[in-house]
């Protein structure tokens, strides 16, 4: 079956984000989720094969690690996902990151609130940089509570609320 959001040579990342994912993932144990062409990261994730994937895996099936894994994990999702999907993907993103680790994403939409993390500040890469004319973002969290305490606290919450 054709992938909707199958991997397009146009949205290869230009040098200059690749320069940039590159310094922050530096001596960090780290995770690139929907890698398409891309050779960054320790680990490489995406659903079709590109060349430099080291998993074949859906993100929105869940990925193949265990929680609080890695210290970067990082991507660059297609950025037409449907609205309710974009959440499955960041809690997935964030599930696979450590306590202290930090969550970049590359995309023209914002994950609001993302529990358990810290944003820091969004980097704007204006359209001129990009080679298909789109504007976008790059976004980091820095996750600060371990998936077991967010779903103590979320217990906790709906006991509280009756
Ligand atoms: C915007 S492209 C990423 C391009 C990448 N930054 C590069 O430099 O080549 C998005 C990628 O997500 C992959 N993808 C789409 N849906 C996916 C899913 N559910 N799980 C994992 N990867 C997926 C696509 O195959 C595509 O390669």
């Amino acid at each position: 079956m054709k992938n909707e959001f199958g991997f397009k040579q146009a949205w290869a990342w230009p040098e200059r984000v690749e320069k940039f994912f590159k310094k922050e993932i530096k001596n960090k144990k780290s995770c690139h989720v929907f890698c398409g062409s891309s050779p960054l990261g320790d680990i490489r994730i995406d659903i079709e094969d590109n060349g430099h994937l080291t998993h074949k895996a859906d993100i929105l099936q869940g990925l193949p690690f265990k929680d609080e894994s890695f210290e970067v994990v990082f991507g660059d999702p297609p950025w037409h996902i449907a609205k309710h999907l974009r959440s499955k993907i960041m809690y997935e993103m964030r599930r696979i990151c450590k306590v202290n680790g930090m969550i970049i994403l590359n995309a023209n939409w914002n994950p609001n609130n993302l529990r358990g993390c810290f944003l820091l500040e969004p980097i704007y890469i204006s359209g001129g940089r990009m080679p298909f004319g789109n504007s976008a973002m790059i976004i980091r969290y820095l996750k600060i509570q371990s998936e077991k305490d967010r779903i103590i606290d979320l217990k906790n919450k709906e006991i509280n609320d009756g």
